[in-house]
């Protein structure tokens, strides 16, 4: 059964986005209209193919489509020079041509990784989106960001180019852990904080439930109505210079927070974003800009969720200081000239872009915030 199917509406570079339970069985009929010839290469990673491969090879083979699988080590310290050197290699070794459809199989690490190799291979060949955790299916398999990390920091050198498909298997997230799945689940939350307070009051109701096992057709609902909420802000923009930028809510707070910690396990990313996010929300009440009971409304519920909400609940480091924070936050894409910008909240579901944002006036709440 395909329960879902939206279009990211880029004129000759629009995509469609399937979602639903049973999408890997249906990879090869959905992908074989798209290929030039019926081969491909999968790039995954170990835990990935392990869990839910042999349905994708099925699916593949269904349609019979030939494949190639490169199998990358887990974990962010993937989204390296050196994985992608290696990963580009293995693929020109494979024969890929300009105008093959490699597919990225995987989380956010893969997709990432595998958009920027499809980027540089021969000048840019096409790729697919086979989002299989949580935040990849809700966030970055769609928008065609690409990156990997820099010692400078997370994403700082990567490419626009977008996917030619997105399939989002919600059966998969059966078989991702339970702090996965509530990383991913920040990004959902989200959604419904920039633009959409239905959908958070959504989300407060059924959050639990779409956590829980079983909790399947609430997952497809929020992976659907995430999707759909992100199409349309990269169709209005599509490479971040305006209204795109809203979906950074809470990630320069939280960038920084994770390269405190080396971008490794200790904090995921969307457990920075989390935290990231009620920093968000603190600031922009700290700067009267935001009632004070959204803010806590919008704690209540990530912590409910199990989701980091303040400093001093993360991990000790002494890294962990508002003048480091400061720094690292400096890094952002979007500082400009020196000014750093901030996505910040009117309320829950109306966010709002500030650019030039005071750097002493944040180095005082971080001071209060980091001492608490
Ligand atoms: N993850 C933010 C974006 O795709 O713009």
């Amino acid at each position: 059964m395909n329960t879902g199917k939206l279009t990211v509406g880029l004129g000759a570079r629009a995509y469609d986005i399937h979602i639903g339970p049973d999408i890997l069985e249906q990879t090869g009929a959905l992908l074989s209209p798209l290929l030039s010839r019926p081969r491909t290469v999968i790039i995954t990673d170990e835990n990935v193919t392990a869990a839910q491969g042999d349905r994708l090879k099925a699916g593949l083979l269904a349609a019979d489509i030939d494949f190639d699988i490169i199998v990358l080590p887990p974990g962010e310290q993937t989204k390296s020079f050196a994985q992608l050197q290696h990963v580009t290699e293995r693929l020109l070794e494979t024969g890929v041509e300009r105008t093959d459809t490699i597919i990225a199989f995987g989380g956010g690490v893969i997709g990432d990784l595998v958009g920027l190799a499809a980027a540089l291979l021969r000048r840019g060949c096409r790729f697919a989106q086979i989002p299989t955790s949580l935040l990849a299916q809700v966030d970055s398999a769609v928008g065609g960001k690409t990156a990997i990390n820099s010692v400078h920091g997370k994403n700082l050198v990567g490419a626009f180019h977008q996917p030619c498909i997105v399939l989002a298997d919600t059966r998969a997230l059966e078989t991702l852990p339970a702090r996965q799945m509530r990383a991913g689940y920040a990004e959902i939350v989200k959604y419904g904080l920039i633009g959409d307070a239905d959908f958070f009051g959504w989300l407060e109701r059924n959050g639990a439930a779409l956590l829980s096992q079983g909790g399947g057709p609430k997952r497809a609902h929020a992976v659907k109505t995430s999707c759909q909420a992100k199409a349309r802000l990269v169709e209005q923009d599509e490479r971040e210079q305006g209204v795109r930028a809203l979906l950074n809510f809470g990630h320069t707070f939280g960038h920084a927070l994770e390269a405190v910690y080396g971008y490794c396990d200790t904090l995921l990313h969307g457990e920075a974003v989390a935290a990231g996010m009620a920093l968000a929300f603190d600031y922009s009440v700290h700067q009267g800009l935001c009632p004070p009971q959204d803010a806590a409304r919008v704690k209540a519920h990530l912590a409910a969720s199990g989701l980091p909400v303040n400093i001093s609940g993360l991990p000790p480091s002494e890294a962990l200081n508002a003048d480091h924070l400061i720094a690292l936050m400096m890094q952002d894409k979007k500082v400009e000239q020196g000014r750093i910008t901030l996505i910040l909240a009117e309320a829950i579901g109306k966010s709002v872009i500030v650019k030039d944002a005071s750097i002493d006036s944040l180095k005082s709440f971080l001071r209060e915030t980091t001492a608490s």
